[in-house]
Order: C-alpha cells, then structure tokens, then sequence
C-alpha cells in the first residue's frame, strides 16, 4: 500500500498569495495538502497532483453553529480528508474525547476520511501512561464510526514531539502503531506525526507497519514537504 504524507499547515501561511504558492511549490502525488479554511479553494485549485485535506470540522450537516464548518460544506469544495482531534485543538479548544468521536462518525457519513489524532504528553509518557492514554483516544474516538473502523486513518502524535526538533525513536512509533492497531481491532493505516522532517523521515517511513507521515513545521516548505513525499514514494514496495 503507498504511504500517505499530510501536510498540516495549522495557521499559516498569512496571505492568501503564500498560500497559493506554498500549494504550487508542494503539489506531489502521494500528499494530501491541509491549509486553513479560508484558503481551501484557493489550494484546491494549485493543486494538481495533491489531495485537500481540512484541519477540523463540525459534526452537524448545517444550522445555527456560529462559527463553524460543516463536513457537506467541505465534502462540496473537493474535501476529501479531514485532521480530526488534533492535540492542539484538544489543548486550546476543549476537545473532548466525545467531540473527537462524533467529528469521526460525521467524516464517514458525508464520505471524508478522517485522520484521527491521538498521543500522550510528556508527563504521560515519563509516567508510563502512553499506551492507557493512546487506547482511551482510539476507543472513544471510534466508538460511533457502527463498524467502519477501516476507513479511518489514525496519526500516533506523541504531544512532546510535535514541534520541539525531537521526534519518537522509529521503533517505539512500531509499536505504538501495532498497538493503536489491536486496540481497534482493525488494520487501520497507522501514520506518525511530531517533528518529522527531509533528514529523519526515512526512520519512518521505512518501516513496514507506519503507515505515513503528518507534518507540521516542514510543511510550510515546498522543498521540504515534497522531500518528505518523495521519500514516503520511493519506499512503497
Ligand atoms: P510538527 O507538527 O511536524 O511541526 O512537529 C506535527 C503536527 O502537529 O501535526
């Protein structure tokens, strides 16, 4: 199967002309690009080689939901994924495990493939905790999807790598992704976030059992990205 690299552009870049030429410079088949919601069409429209991706979504069709998007909204401007859960977003907006599970289900009923984000932080991990925290999220985050599990992608994000230069060791991410696997009990693809870069994303990338990669910081760079992408090419057997 070939790797599946997301590039998750989080609140970047600042003009809607970065954004279109940050889309051109990383068009590659195998990436899925995730820009802001404003500049959604914008890159669809760069994008020739590379899938659109959103970076969250509401769980309701339409209604009075101030402020937010909804999976039909995204799912008719050519949305094909969709980053659901993302610590950031569980950090800073109060997602709950409940709202991760119902943004999953609304994926699936409007035919988005959702990129469920799960990972301990720091403290958890120096506590022994990965594996109780990583099998609470991936329980409750698919609790609703009613036997689809296969059609959800799952991102392992460690909370400490993401963003600080210091990724997972590759084999514990193997582990971590045989894991999320059992504790879903479907071979779901497994992809590893949290400071993946051109230099290290081979580690990865060449295992067997990690399915991909979701990228930050190096997604703001066409080089980087499209380095990362063509690595994730070069190793499907
Ligand atoms: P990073 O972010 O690559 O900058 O560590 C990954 C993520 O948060 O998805």
């Amino acid at each position: 199967m070939s790797k599946l690299i997301i590039a998750n552009w989080k609140m970047n870049p600042s003009s809607l002309e970065d954004a279109r030429l940050l889309a051109r410079e990383s068009d590659t088949d195998g990436l899925v690009v995730c820009p802001p919601f404003l500049y959604l069409e914008a890159v669809r429209d760069e994008l020739n080689l590379a899938g659109l991706g959103a970076q969250d979504l509401f769980w309701e069709e339409n209604g009075a939901y101030t402020g937010e998007i909804s999976p039909f909204q995204l799912k008719n401007i050519g949305v094909r994924y969709a980053i659901i859960g993302h610590s950031e977003r569980r950090q800073y907006l109060g997602e709950t495990d409940e709202m991760v599970a119902k943004k999953v289900k609304a994926c699936l009923d409007f035919g988005i493939t959702p990129i469920l984000c799960v990972g301990e932080t720091k403290k958890e991990h120096n506590d022994n905790k990965a594996q109780e925290v990583v099998e609470r999220e991936v329980m409750i985050g698919l609790s609703l999807v009613g036997g689809r599990e296969s059609l959800v992608v799952i991102a392992y994000e460690p909370i400490w790598a993401i963003g600080s230069g210091i990724p997972d060791d590759p084999e514990n991410t193997v582990k971590m992704a045989e894991f999320i696997r059992k504790t879903a009990n479907a071979d779901v693809p497994v992809l590893y976030g949290g400071s993946v870069t051109p230099e290290n994303a081979d580690d990865f990338l060449r295992q067997k059992e990690i399915s991909g990669a979701l990228v930050g910081g190096a997604s703001l760079r066409g080089e980087s990205i499209k380095a990362i992408t063509r690595i994730a090419n070069s190793v499907v057997k």
